[in-house]
């Protein structure tokens, strides 16, 4: 296509024209590209393990995401090794492209590629800012300086990988006709997806779907790479943003589960794609097809939205609204005396989504007391968890447990269960032996807590609080010696009924810095005090990490390209 020049530096609102939009190189569908291990763990105090990023990993490949971000390579060895093991075990040849961030810088693209080696399909994200505001107070550098470094640094990620995404990082505050520049030139060195983020979540749909039609009527050799979107929350707009740039030729989406990520968060997954399945006749003329085409729009298999949610959810501890679309506890219930009547006459009355389309089952009693391991071990592979060895051995002690107490154990309560194996595996320090409280009218709640540590010693401490909670936070402080405050404190039930397990999440604050630990029990100060553990392990864990943040992070001396 012809760059007019003219018309480009203008901001003009053409027509749409829904069956010419291939314009630029087309997938056939909307590529997912999930970035909850790596902008959704940017969110504060949503730090994971590797094991937990291995698990939502493989969440998110039986899920059918196109592509997995899982993390910045170069910010520290931990997001390293995890985006290196994710590439190992997730990354096989019929499963989802796995992908790095890199700033636009050497050492952050060579880290990035040797991550992402062991995976059948590769990927080098890097980027660099392109507004004005950023060039100026956080770059130092001139537009000429920028656009060198993004020629060098594509071409030397597509020496390593063929597969290299580029990032005009805030493109919602660029100038267009500069942007349209930096994507030539990206693109001439090798950049087979042109990423476009609404980095500060600015824009609304109108600008954002011209900012994308502007791209494939003014960028010359647009036809060549796969544009792709990204955006933030700010103003609740990420969604509508990225559904208007499909239908002006956006291929792939960036976003994550339950929408988690920097300040408001990201576009969130299962709001698009529910958006792309259920309105798929709108959007089907975008793509080039007859309106009545049932061919899926994504790959996604919807079925593991609500598991996927639920897992992300427990291992970030990042509890999801109530209100949320399409994974919040009410999306799907209905209050009103007329709605229930209309739903019960035809479920269409009020209903456009079937619950069970995104797997929501009737949270359906699986197992029981005299069920055995070999049951217990067949659920968990049917709800998508495989463990083994000890960690099986761990789960199925709890479930026997939890069976004794509760007479019938549903997906939920394994589901919690199982989140909570997978968030103590790896190093934890602290080891939650025993608690005991007194509490009650008339009585200062006290509580006695054992910890053992990592060179196996016992130690028990006893403290006074103003509730059993509180009581017990203290004594494990005591225990821990690990400065800290408690920041939030909350409790769910799993399911419903009074034998039901209480979720605790706890989030505490140490050096600025957020760590959540999660746990659930039918006893909720056995899970208070499990949760504050698993928090104070990820923050004795978390201190010793300190990894860079990728936009928020100065290019180190070192890397910042010569010209
Ligand atoms: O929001 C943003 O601009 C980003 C980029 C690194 C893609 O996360
Ligand atoms: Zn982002």
């Amino acid at each position: 296509m012809a760059a007019l020049p003219l018309e480009c530096s203008q901001l003009i609102l053409i027509p749409l024209n829904p069956l010419s939009s291939a314009m630029a190189r087309d997938p056939g569908r909307v590529l997912i590209f999930d970035t909850t291990l790596r902008d959704g763990e940017q969110s504060p105090g949503a730090s994971l393990n590797l094991e937990e990023k291995l698990a939502i990993a493989q969440q998110l490949a039986r899920l059918g995401v196109d592509i997995i971000e899982a993390g910045f390579p170069f910010a520290s060895s931990g997001d390293f090794n995890a985006v290196q093991r994710i590439a190992a075990s997730v990354g096989t040849p019929d499963g989802p492209v796995i992908c790095g961030l890199a700033r636009a810088a050497r050492g952050d693209i060579k880290a990035c590629a040797e991550a992402v080696a062991p995976a059948a399909h590769r990927r080098i994200h890097t980027f660099i800012a392109t507004s004005d505001i950023h060039l100026e107070h956080k770059l130092r550098k001139s537009r000429a300086e920028v656009l060198a470094i993004t020629r060098e640094m594509v071409a030397y990620a597509r020496s390593l990988v063929d597969d290299v995404e580029f990032s005009c990082e805030d493109a919602g505050r660029s100038d267009p006709d500069y942007m349209h520049q930096v994507i030539e030139a990206a693109i001439e060195a090798g950049a087979t997806t042109i990423n476009i983020p609404d980095t500060v979540g600015y824009a609304t749909p109108t600008e954002f779907g011209e900012l994308i039609a502007g791209i494939n009527r003014c960028v010359p050799n647009i036809e060549q790479a796969v544009i792709s979107v990204h955006g933030h929350n700010d103003l609740g707009l990420a969604v509508a943003n990225f559904l208007e740039a499909v239908k002006h030729g956006a291929r792939q989406l960036e976003c994550t589960i339950n929408g988690i990520g920097e300040r408001a968060g990201n576009a969130s997954l299962e709001e698009l794609v529910m958006a792309l399945h259920v309105r798929r006749s709108y959007y089907n003329p975008f793509l080039g097809r007859p309106a009545e085409s049932t061919t899926p729009l994504t790959a996604v298999h919807t079925e593991e939205i609500t598991k996927t949610s639920r897992l992300v959810s427990n291992l970030t501890g990042m509890a999801v609204q109530p209100n949320k679309a399409i994974v919040g506890a009410n999306a799907f219930a209905h209050e009103s005396g007329i709605h229930q009547d209309g739903v019960l006459k035809h479920r269409l009355t009020y209903e456009i989504i079937d619950a069970r389309t995104v797997g929501l089952s009737d949270n359906r009693i699986s197992l029981g007391k005299l069920s055995g391991r070999s049951a217990f071990r067949a659920r968990l592979e049917e709800l998508g968890y495989s463990l083994d060895g000890e960690d099986l051995n761990d789960a199925f002690v709890r479930f026997k447990e939890l069976a004794d107490r509760k007479r019938e154990i549903s997906d939920r309560d394994l589901e919690a269960i199982v989140s909570e194996q997978v968030q103590q595996q790896g190093e934890a320090r602290f080891l939650l032996r025993r608690v005991q409280v007194s509490c009650g009218t008339g009585l200062l709640p006290t509580a006695t807590v054992t910890l053992e540590t990592t060179d196996g010693e016992e130690r028990s401490e006893a403290a006074i609080g103003t509730g059993p909670v509180d009581a017990v936070c203290q004594a494990l402080n005591r225990l821990a010696r690990v400065p800290n405050e408690l920041v939030e404190f909350s409790v769910k039930s799993v399911t419903e009924g009074i034998d039901a397990m209480g979720e605790v999440t706890i989030r505490l604050r140490a050096d600025g810095v957020l760590y959540s630990g999660h746990s659930a029990d039918t006893d909720i100060v056995v899970a208070a005090a499990q949760a504050f553990v698993n928090a104070l392990n990820r923050l004795v864990a978390g201190g010793q990490r300190v990894p860079l943040h990728p936009q928020k992070a100065p290019l180190p001396v070192a890397e910042i390209p010569r010209l």
